[in-house]
């Protein structure tokens, strides 16, 4: 690696002390994410980065993800579009640093406009940077919760058809759970009954949820 590589790896010695700040090298993430291969293709693969800095890792998952829907989706402009946004919709973050949150919203909207060919005022775009608003969560992984005290939740997005999305918000704490039920006795319990969503919103289309978008 050159010197210059290595400088971009870290923003500040500061950053580094107080928080650990060193991201992780392309190679490195290209590496690890081959581990995971079939997993991070798949479209509707819920990949979660609890501390995912400017999004090294969720930008390539991403790419993985949109390389799957063209393959499947390319040759329909609905369909295509409508899986890319579900492919982002499967991508979540947490980051400690305001900065760094807003810079991986930012990389992954780039990727997606770029994906769907839109630039930032369509409402495709505007939906995306709504979407990632809630996805990408600036807070603390370990102790799960937002820079007010307040629990993180995220939102489990379902894709239902027909242009039509359906979105369940819960509480990041009962999420880590659910693994720890699998195999379990409880295992055999349906989801819905063990973990109840703190809020459950109307099904939309993009164009209901452009409507309501202020971003
Ligand atoms: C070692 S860097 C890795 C960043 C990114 N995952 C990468 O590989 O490039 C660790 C990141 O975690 C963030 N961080 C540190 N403590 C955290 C916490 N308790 N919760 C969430 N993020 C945290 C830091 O701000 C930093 O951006």
């Amino acid at each position: 690696m050159s010197l210059k590589e290595a400088e971009s790896l870290v923003k500040s010695k500061q950053r580094v002390a107080d928080h650990g700040e060193v991201f992780t090298p392309a190679s490195m993430v290209v590496e690890m994410l081959n581990l995971v291969k079939g997993e991070t293709g798949r479209i509707d693969a819920r990949v979660l980065e609890p501390a995912c800095g400017s999004g090294n890792f969720l930008v390539p998952v991403l790419l993985h993800k949109l390389v799957t829907v063209q393959v499947r989706y390319g040759k329909s402009q609905f369909e295509k579009r409508h899986y890319a946004l579900f492919a982002l919709m499967c991508t979540y973050g947490i980051e400690l640093l305001s900065d760094n949150a807003q810079e991986c919203r930012d990389n992954l909207c780039a990727v997606f406009n770029s994906f769907l060919d839109v630039d930032r005022d369509n409402e495709w775009a505007r939906v995306a940077r709504w979407v990632l608003e809630a996805n990408i969560v600036q807070g603390d992984a370990l102790t799960m919760t937002l820079p007010d005290g307040e629990p993180i939740t995220f939102p489990e997005w379902g894709y239902l058809g027909k242009g039509k999305f359906q979105r369940r918000d819960f509480r990041y704490a009962d999420l880590t759970q659910r693994a720890s039920f699998e195999g379990t006795l409880f295992g055999e319990i349906a989801e819905e009954d063990l973990f109840t969503a703190v809020r459950t919103h109307p099904i939309m289309t993009v164009h209901q949820i452009a409507k309501q978008v202020a971003i």
